[in-house]
């Protein structure tokens, strides 16, 4: 009797998990346990013997019952100290505050060409998406059949009016608006209809920069190029001069500077040839000084148009156009 008692609670005390802790309570203390087997013949004893049988059931069925709780309760604190762990959060460490955003980097290097320009006394101006084909194309001296309408693969709207395809719109603008002497810059978003690929986008930034005054020369638009470079890169970047046709510079010139990327063995974004046309500039031809209503024998002026999509590209190494009007965080984050 005392073996079958000693063995079961050695049982519940052994129990390692809470299924096998059930499964001894239904052994021990079940209605087919080892308790109810000690009440079987209570028939057959005599009325002393019922007494002590009692008796002893019931201290067993207590001492069983409380080690079965307490080991019960053993599990029970044990898993709630697991998961307390699991839960544990410390609340000393900084909360992450809030990740503020940042001013993409078109933005960025626009807002650097403004103040360094405004620095020289040049006025920020901003004109239509949407132009006219006046201000897009002829008065900038490229009538309706002229091949440079084809260089500017268009998007044309309802009613004659376009998507401007270059800042250059903004010249004549300048000019209607504010007359000479005029030094002015104008950043902008422009558009072409062409297949996008690393180096082309339908929609990009361009500045557009004019001066006008009375004796401007070749050698004035050569000094503001070369302060603009020079603030832009901080560094020595090897630049060269082409002649470059635009119907509204005369004379008209490429500014070109050494590929960023590659350095001058070739690469997508300079198109394999070590140089990236950056700066296409001139004298502002007479036609366009006329058709903004200025007299031409009496006002001249400068003009040169910005890559500033490409000139970022440049600046951060970036591969690929398509990268800026991603929306792409990934890429975003990292200026
Ligand atoms: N508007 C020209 C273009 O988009 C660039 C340019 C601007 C050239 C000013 C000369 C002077 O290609």
């Amino acid at each position: 009797m005392q073996d079958l008692l000693d063995s079961a609670l050695a049982r519940i005390r052994d129990a390692s998990t809470a299924e096998e802790l059930e499964a001894v309570r239904v052994e021990v203390l079940g209605r087919k346990g080892v308790l109810s087997a000690l009440s079987k013949d209570m028939g057959k004893l005599s009325a002393e013997e019922r007494v002590a049988r009692g008796k002893l059931i019931n201290t067993s069925k207590q001492a069983l019952e409380s080690a079965w709780e307490e080991r019960r309760d053993s599990f029970e604190r044990a898993a709630l100290a697991k998961r307390l762990d699991a839960e544990w959060l410390d609340l000393t460490i900084p909360a992450p505050g809030p990740r503020p955003g940042s001013l993409h980097p078109v933005t960025q290097i626009q807002w650097e060409i403004e103040d360094l320009f405004r620095s020289m006394g040049f006025s920020v101006l901003d004109g239509p998406e949407v132009e006219t084909e006046f201000h897009n194309f002829d008065a900038l001296n490229i009538p309706p059949d002229h091949p440079a309408r084809d260089m500017q693969d268009t998007f044309w709207l309802e009613g004659g009016n376009l998507l401007r395809t270059h800042t250059s719109p903004v010249q004549v603008r300048g000019i209607e608006k504010l007359g000479p002497p005029l030094r002015m810059i104008a950043p902008g978003r422009v558009f072409r209809n062409e297949t996008v690929d690393t180096s082309h986008e339908h929609t990009f930034y361009q500045l557009e920069g004019m001066m006008i005054d009375r004796h401007v020369s070749v050698g004035n638009l050569i000094y503001f190029m070369k302060t603009l470079l020079g603030a832009i890169f901080k560094r020595d970047v090897t630049v060269r001069l082409r002649p470059g046709f635009f119907p509204f510079v005369e004379p008209g010139f490429e500014l070109d500077i050494r590929c960023l990327i590659c350095g001058g063995p070739g690469c997508p974004v300079c198109k394999q040839s070590g140089w990236v046309e950056l700066l296409p500039c001139g004298l502002v031809n007479p036609h366009v000084l006329r058709a903004s209503g200025i007299d031409p024998a009496e006002w001249n002026g400068f003009a040169f148009g910005l890559g500033l999509t490409r000139l970022v590209m440049m600046r951060y190494a970036i591969d690929d156009i398509r990268w800026l009007q991603s929306g792409d965080l990934r890429f975003m984050r990292q200026f």
